[in-house]
């Protein structure tokens, strides 16, 4: 397949999953507004229309709560093949959201998305527009999920993470009970195979977590302290520091001085308490469990992501020396998990597929911080991906085959990323 025909089959894909104001990830399975999918397809169609792009990621902060949460989801549209649907989640929203909030890309995206644009002007009014309603985002997390001021944030929720069924969150689920959960039929498994998405063990804390915010009205000043599952993810934390550092680089830009200044503060504030995630025994971060103050065991991809905020250069490089650990075990890098760890499932969703949304974070960060070397790799492994699989959800990076839902927004736009990346170097 040549660069033109890869480009022209990513443009069809986000084009077909385009609802005007909004992209679906994908038909059938997610037939709504996913709130990092929607950032990271921004950077796709800016490839082919700008305006688009913008709007996008306008449409998702539409739905910004009062008290500055940006939800998972937006329900534009009633679509019963979807479960948990808004009746479950009752947030009482003027369109129904969900009540928990996902990796915080736009501070990324929307920075990416100005020193991208053509149009001078619409870059700038719209970028500016954006600035504040993003910096209230930052601010939601660091006074709702950081109530002692540690400089890290935690998930309540794995479906916050995005990385719904990781093993970083086996441990903290044996304290999340079942009881009372109201009986559902799940309808993932209707569009996709059951063998590469959560358990039903996995699926009733989902749900029982779901029904015990919702019986706190969705309160975000109590939610934290109430959460038998609080979580500090390295991956989310370091979405979360750059966003912040690049906020404050637009905001600079944009005359934002009190916006840049404490955006600058939490992002600084981040990458030193990154510190305290780190594992020498795996040459990457861990999460730690808030409950516990424990970390936890789990090589997973959350503590590889961190390569996309400015940590130490020592760091950096310990991290690339374990993604080139894990390749010769791989055909794809990089696994969502460690593929030495029995716990390793490589078709299983986030246990061990590959993921192009992940790669693309890593492999930016290198480049940005002179890793060439690596974030080459991470570009040829992924277009190679594509070529072999087309544009699926997720890949089995031992046998390369696709996994998951296919005809993928994300995974489109990451591919017109990654052809810029590729020709520009
Ligand atoms: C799902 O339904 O699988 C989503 O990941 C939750 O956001």
């Amino acid at each position: 397949m040549t660069v033109a025909d890869l480009a022209e089959r990513a443009i069809a894909v986000l084009r077909d999953n385009d609802r005007g104001g909004y992209t679906v990830p994908t038909k059938g399975l997610y037939p709504f507004q996913w709130n990092w999918d929607s950032c990271l397809t921004a950077l796709g169609q800016s490839h082919y229309d700008e305006a688009r792009a913008w709007t996008e990621i306008e449409t998702l902060f539409a739905h910004q709560w009062p008290d500055g949460m940006v939800p998972h989801i937006v329900f534009h549209v009633e679509n019963d093949g979807y479960f948990p649907g808004p009746n479950v989640w009752r947030t009482n929203r003027p369109t129904p959201t969900s009540g928990i909030t996902q990796p915080a890309v736009a501070g990324f995206a929307v920075r990416r998305l100005f020193d991208r644009g053509k149009d001078r002007e619409m870059a700038g009014a719209r970028a500016k527009a954006l600035l504040p309603k993003i910096d209230a985002w930052h601010r939601w997390f660091y006074e709702r999920r950081d109530p002692k001021g540690e400089g890290l944030v935690a998930i309540l929720h794995p479906w916050e993470s995005g990385r719904d069924n990781s093993v970083d969150w086996d441990a903290a689920f044996e304290r999340v009970p079942t009881d009372g959960i109201e009986p559902y039929v799940r309808r993932d498994t209707q569009h996709a195979d059951a063998a590469q998405r959560p358990t039903k063990a996995q699926y009733d804390r989902y749900l029982w977590l779901v029904q015990h915010f919702r019986s706190f009205g969705w309160d975000n000043a109590k939610l934290h302290d109430a959460s038998p599952f609080q979580v500090v993810d390295p991956g989310f934390n370091a979405i979360l520091i750059r966003a912040c550092a690049d906020l404050a680089d637009l905001a600079e830009a944009l005359g934002g001085a009190d916006i840049a200044a404490r955006n600058r503060r939490w992002a600084r504030r981040g990458v030193s308490a990154l510190e305290s995630l780190w594992s020498d025994k795996h040459g990457q971060y861990l999460c730690r469990d808030r409950i516990t103050g424990q970390l936890v065991d789990s090589a997973s991809i959350g503590g590889l992501l961190p390569a996309f905020a400015a940590i130490p250069a020592g760091r950096l490089a310990t991290l690339a020396a374990t993604i080139e650990r894990q390749a010769k075990a791989l055909r794809f890098t990089v696994a969502s998990h460690d593929p030495a760890d029995p716990r390793f499932e490589p078709k299983r969703y986030w246990r061990g597929p590959a993921w192009l949304v992940t790669n693309y974070m890593i492999a930016d960060g290198a480049h940005a911080q002179g890793s060439a070397e690596l974030a080459e790799r991470l570009v040829r492994s992924s277009l190679k991906l594509i070529e072999q699989s087309g544009f699926a959800e997720y890949y089995d990076p031992v046998a390369g085959e696709p996994c998951g839902g296919g005809h993928f927004s994300w995974t489109a736009a990451m591919v017109l990323e990654f052809l810029a990346m590729a020709k520009h170097g």
